[in-house]
């Protein structure tokens, strides 16, 4: 029972699959095989280093008994030669010297000899009749002693070679010792495995703890749906603090945004119920038998669903102007179009209405939605001036842009105001009495702007007037030359 709901609590935790697993398990695999590979390579390369040490050994003893001989005279004979150099030398711990004359055993020091090389053993018997100096890898193996590792080098005398020099020695004492250091090298490898082992599965935990806080904060806002507060905690520097600060900043936009779209509803929903509640209440007092209330009610009611539909249309644009095909770019004449612009405006209200320049030369924007740009703003100027005021309009090019202008010297708009009012259903506290707009024009302004990549500019001031200006930047039509004049 215990093992199935530890079985059961590794799947659902999935911790096979987490990332601090996996990594962790790679770690632990790639450090043990390293382990794993480089005790039996250490091994094979001390065991090199023994052979080859002892080999060097084995040599050195020959090069001093042929320096020993130099310094002696030849003529004393080669049994006297061997007699003082082995009398007069110690050899080192299991090292064998042993010589021998005309193809006989003469003598050795020390005096006792392992088996496999006494002085009956076939070994020695073939290397008293050597010619040729036996080096390289020479190896006998002794039933007591084990590996003896050889060299046998004929001695002449009056370049006639009289006998043999064979140096022997049993490594088996140093690689005892090699064993012995490599057991501690082990036992240290292991504990430090055990200890980086440890090591591996705090630091991968640490590591990811920012994903895992990531997780869980995400399953949280998925859990509350809402509540989009929540945000992780920065800590340190590198990628982890890079992802949860990227994170929360996503956090931050879509908390915005779904302030802005509830707030937008319900602003919606506002001003639709307002026509709609005069709507119907006109219509439930309504007399059916009076023609003369009826006359008087219909105009009222189309006027309002007339207000909502301008309403609904002014969404579906702001809409729009979110997607790609918002624009249909053409070549306009800007002196055609500010003409046009003049003339329909006109038509707007009665006021002292003034053309101030107009712009020469072609460009590219889209006609339409300039025309209903500026109409926009000569629609507030008409609203917010009196019939003696100046309404004025003009275009220019400066530099790489074209600038359209209207400007009156209507009620003007308070500086804390000037800001947000291209905010959506925001109007300033200046028109309190004057009209029930929905505050969507200047949104509208303000998108088909920037769909354009162009710019607003207000100078605005109480009781003086306002000054709006559309800066969009030139795409020039190259078959066409512009006159820089503003
Ligand atoms: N020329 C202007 N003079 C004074 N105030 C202005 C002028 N143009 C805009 N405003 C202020 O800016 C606010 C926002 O204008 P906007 O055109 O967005 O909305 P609206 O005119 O109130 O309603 P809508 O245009 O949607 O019918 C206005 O309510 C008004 O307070
Ligand atoms: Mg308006």
């Amino acid at each position: 029972m215990r093992k199935f709901l530890i079985k059961q609590w590794l799947k659902e935790k999935q911790f096979f699959w987490e990332a601090r697993t996996r990594i962790f398990a790679w770690y632990v695999g790639l450090t043990a095989v390293l382990v794993g590979v480089s005790i039996p390579i250490f091994t094979e390369l001390a065991m090199i280093q023994v052979d080859r040490r002892v080999k060097e050994d084995l040599l050195e003893e020959i090069e001093v008994f042929e320096e020993f001989k130099r310094r002696k005279d030849t003529q004393e004979g080669l049994a006297i030669i061997f007699d003082y150099f082995l009398e007069s030398k110690i050899p080192a711990d299991k090292t064998f010297l042993i010589a021998t004359i005309n193809g006989q055993f003469y003598r050795s020091s020390p005096l006792s000899l392992p088996q496999a090389i006494s002085q009956d053993s076939p070994l020695i018997k073939k290397l008293a009749q050597t010619r040729k100096p036996i080096r390289g890898k020479n190896l006998i193996i002794d039933s007591q002693f084990g590996d003896i590792l050889y060299t046998a080098e004929p001695i002449a005398i009056d370049g006639q070679v009289r006998g043999v020099l064979i140096v022997a020695n049993i490594p088996e004492g140093e690689r005892r010792e090699i064993f012995a250091t490599i057991l501690v090298v082990i036992k240290v490898l292991l504990v430090a495995f055990i200890l980086a082992v440890i090591g591996a599965w705090r630091i991968t935990g640490r590591v990811l703890k920012p994903i895992r806080t990531l997780i869980q904060t995400a399953n949280a806002i998925t859990e509350t749906e809402t509540d989009l507060s929540q945000r992780i905690p920065l800590r340190g520097h590198g990628e982890m603090a890079e992802l949860a600060k990227t994170f929360n900043n996503m956090m931050n936009r879509l908390e915005t945004e779904f302030h802005n779209q509830r707030r937008f509803l319900n602003d919606v929903s506002h001003e639709l119920r307002t026509p709609i509640t005069i709507v119907r209440g006109h219509l439930e007092l309504l007399d059916y038998n009076d023609p003369q209330d009826i006359a008087e009610t219909i105009p009222l009611v189309l006027d309002e669903l007339d207000r909502m539909g301008r309403f609904v249309e002014d969404l579906l644009l702001l809409a729009k102007a979110q997607t790609k095909d918002f624009l249909i770019l053409e070549s306009v004449d800007l002196r055609e179009l500010t003409s046009q612009m003049y003339f329909k405006m006109r038509g707007l209200g009665k006021r002292k209405w003034k053309l101030d320049q107009q712009a020469e030369g072609t460009v590219i924007l889209d006609r339409q939605r300039i025309i209903q740009a500026m109409m926009n703003l000569a629609h507030n100027a008409v609203k917010y001036t009196k019939i003696t005021d100046v309404i004025a309009l003009g275009s220019c090019i400066y530099q790489d842009q074209v600038l359209f202008w209207i400007r009156d010297t209507g009620i003007g708009i308070p500086s804390q105001d000037q800001e947000r009012i291209f905010e959506r259903f925001t109007r300033s506290s200046n028109n309190q009495y004057i009209s029930k707009g929905t505050g969507l024009g200047l949104s509208i302004v303000s998108a088909i702007v920037k769909g354009h990549n162009g710019r607003i500019e207000l100078f605005s001031q109480l009781g003086t007037g306002s000054f709006f200006t559309i800066l969009l930047p030139i795409q020039r039509d190259p078959a066409v030359n512009i006159d820089d004049r503003c």
